[in-house]
């Protein structure tokens, strides 16, 4: 009877939230739900709501039926099981509370589109977010309503495997992208039933590890977190991103997810941020392992004060921390019940938000009647693809190629290969809906030009077999398209290198391959920057594909013979060695700026201080000149704003989009400040010829920055505005801010 009621009271009241959508009402509404669901709980079903348990078994069903978990990690084989596990937690649990169910949807559900660093090169936001838009409904339909992602980890560091996972090194670039990720999956006007919540992670300052080794510590200063790591997650939570989760490492000697200060201080206080925070998998327990908890018990104690609302999957059945230790910490009265309330208030607040409370089960004849068409979903997958390539180096324009041509020798263990391009984190995407190169050619192509193909090698091993049949069919072809990189394991999580050439079977490959003078063109395919000098110096043309998913195959052929012009630009340095590293565009002057011929400067004996490729380089098939750097006002007053315009023509043959670039020197501060910061882009289309006026708005926020004190201002000066289509080739102008 009592049930009935709750349910009566559930439907009546999401009903009329509905029609409020996002108002405040809406949430008060919520929060009068919360309140009242709260009131009936138990310890035991409130400390369930902060546990996350992986998958579904008998004891885990249990867990279920009596309120003892709130969530389910990879618990979805598909619409039909996820209801009937849901129907155990509303119709056999006390209160019917609904689980959410939640999966690593990163870079698509069942369509798989580019990996992030490949989005990032897009430079296109939009798109991203409509891709993620997609993602979110296929992941609906399946009864997944909460994903891990964006990964918004700033890296500067490609041995560590994970820069795959985000956006790059620059703050302001995984800012956009964070933001559009969010708002693909999330959608901009509350979660309907085709949206589902998103995660921004891992917080923080993961992508910092020393040494670039995963799950490593990070040992950085308060100005660096603010500066370069806390930006995306702040962008995502200024979108309303649901969740966060907090990470596996260490930061300055305190456990990322037993930190007050960033868990509690930051997110809460400062930020405002009312959503979930998850714990990394199992990362409260191995507070432990980092000498932080002597037990689990403590672990859950330092875990949830310093502000983790939920505990991912332990690393045994019973494992999680919360489930075994709240209880006991509550009633020893170590953790007040008001804190264990607020939590609670978090994951109920997201359910409501999701709608699952009206809507707990997967409306699967909705997703059938309304699901998106194929094609449109492989064309925004062709389109993200095409624009995630980087045209590295394009010698005697030897591309695009010819379709007259009449033959092609294929060759490489990436080129005819379903498995490895789905790349790190595939969720439910299908290698047999993969389009490798050797059919994106023969899709392109038709029968009027020869592919000869052969793997000549596998990715990483000492087989060298195959290097005969390699050179003989390089012979007899007109050119040679070889695809070679990275196995999909070899970037990602727990996947980092000290090494970050091209495995040498296939290095040697090329060198072999190159000897026989055929015109050869390179494309990589991997998940990190590689260095790659011998290919870059002697290769005529060097195309960046990264993993770009189902579509890889067609994207990469419509660059190489010339549908797509490529526009891609790096959303990461590329370095000449791994001595080099750390290595990023935002660096310093230092006290002794490099200069060639003085031995005192800031330099490397055996190494030039310049990357192989910089941040934001990527070439066209056409060229671009950037001209009339002007700004409209000279002087500006410290809460002014200004425009910075440029003239953009296209001098080339192909029509072409051109990433515009804008970034800013504060040329003399109270606190030293990085040579430049990119502060705004734009993507534009330009035919033959033709010219664009591309202004940008420039407000103090741009020019502001942390002084000593770590407060945000603007400081009077000198500011040097350089515009350009990658981040050393600018020209610039300046102006000056007065009092
Ligand atoms: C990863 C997270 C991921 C989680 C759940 C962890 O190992 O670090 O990024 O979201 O597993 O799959």
């Amino acid at each position: 009877m009592q049930l009935k009621f709750i349910k009566l009271t559930f439907f009546i009241l999401s009903s009329a939230i509905l029609q409020l959508c996002f108002s405040t009402k809406a949430q008060e509404i919520y929060d009068q739900q919360v309140e009242e669901i709260l009131a009936r709980m138990t310890l035991d079903e409130k400390i369930g709501q902060l546990v996350q348990i992986v998958g579904v078994d008998g004891y885990r069903e249990e867990l279920i039926r009596q309120g003892k978990t709130g969530s389910i990690l990879f618990g979805n084989d598909g619409p039909e099981e996820v209801n009937k596990i849901q129907r155990i937690a509303v119709e056999e649990s006390r209160l019917g509370i609904p689980l959410i169910f939640a999966t690593d949807v990163i870079h698509g559900c069942q369509t798989i589109f580019p990996v992030p660093l490949a989005e990032a090169s897009s430079w296109n936001p939009e798109l991203v977010k409509t891709a993620s838009d997609i993602a979110a409904f296929e992941a609906a339909s399946m009864g997944i309503r909460w994903t891990f992602a964006p990964m918004v980890d700033i890296a500067h560091d490609p041995r560590w495997g994970r820069i795959v996972e985000g956006f790059g090194e620059d703050p302001y670039l995984g800012g956009n992208f964070a933001a559009a990720k969010v708002k693909g999956f999330q959608g901009e006007n509350g979660l309907d039933k085709t949206q589902i919540a998103a995660t921004s992670k891992h917080y923080i300052a993961y992508g910092g590890a020393e040494g670039g080794r995963d799950y490593n510590s990070v040992d950085i200063s308060e100005r660096t977190l603010r500066e370069v790591y806390l930006p995306p997650f702040h962008s995502a939570v200024q979108n309303n991103v649901a969740s966060i989760m907090s990470s596996f490492n260490d930061l300055n000697g305190i456990p990322s997810s037993a930190n007050y200060f960033t868990l509690t201080e930051i997110l809460r206080n400062e930020w405002n941020w009312d959503g979930v925070v998850v714990s990394d998998w199992n990362s409260v327990g191995e507070l432990v392992y980092h000498g932080f908890a002597k037990n689990k018990e403590e672990a859950a104690f330092l875990g949830f004060n310093a502000g983790v609302t939920i505990d991912m999957v332990g690393d045994t059945i019973d494992g999680n921390v919360y489930l075994p230790n709240l209880k006991n910490l509550v009633e020893r009265g170590r953790i007040p019940i008001e804190k264990i309330d607020e939590a609670v208030r978090y994951v109920l607040q997201m359910k409501f938000k999701l709608g699952l409370f009206e809507n707990p089960y997967v409306d699967v004849k909705f997703f059938e009647q309304n699901d998106l068409k194929k094609s449109y979903k492989d064309s925004i997958a062709l389109q993200l693809a095409n624009e995630s390539i980087v045209l590295l180096k394009n010698e005697n324009n030897l591309l695009p190629l010819n379709k007259n041509i009449k033959s092609v020798a294929l060759i490489g263990p990436l080129a005819d290969n379903q498995e490895d391009l789905l790349a790190s984190w595939a969720a439910f995407g299908d290698e047999e809906n993969v389009v490798t190169v050797l059919q994106g050619l023969k899709n392109i192509l038709g029968d009027d030009t020869d592919i000869n193909f052969t793997k000549g090698c596998n990715i990483n091993d000492e087989d060298t077999s195959g290097y005969e049949e390699a050179i003989e069919i390089s012979k007899v072809s007109d050119v040679v398209i070889l695809v070679v990189g990275e196995e999909r394991e070899m970037s990602g999580e727990a996947a980092s290198k000290t090494n970050l050439d091209i495995p040498a079977v296939q290095e040697n490959l090329i060198k072999r391959i190159y000897a026989t003078e055929k015109p050869v063109i390179v494309v990589l395919m991997n998940g990190r920057p590689l260095t790659i000098n011998w290919i870059s110096e002697n290769i005529p043309a060097v195309v960046e594909a990264w993993f770009l998913g189902d579509q890889t195959g067609n994207a990469i052929s419509e660059v190489l013979f010339g549908d797509y012009n490529p526009s891609g630009k790096l959303p990461v340095t590329f370095p000449r060695s791994t001595g080099q590293i750390p290595i990023y565009y935002y660096q310093k002057s230092t006290g002794r700026p490099f200069e060639e011929e003085d031995k005192f400067t800031s330099k490397y004996l055996d190494s030039p201080n310049t990357p192989l490729y910089p941040f934001g380089f990527g070439l066209s098939y056409t060229s671009f000149s950037y001209e009339n750097i002007e700004v409209d006002k000279a002087i500006i007053n410290k809460n002014d704003s200004l425009n910075v315009s440029v003239d953009v023509t296209n001098i080339g043959k192909f029509a072409g989009n051109e990433v515009v670039q804008l970034y800013i020197q504060d040329v003399v501060a109270s606190v030293t400040r990085p040579v430049k910061q990119l502060k705004g882009f734009e993507k534009i289309n330009l035919q033959p010829g033709a010219t664009r006026t591309v202004s940008f708005k420039i407000t103090t926020d741009m020019l502001s920055f942390l002084d000593r004190d770590l407060k945000s201002r603007v400081e009077p000066g000198r500011f040097k505005v350089m515009i350009g289509g990658n981040s050393e080739d600018l020209i610039s102008t300046s102006f000056e801010v007065i009092e």
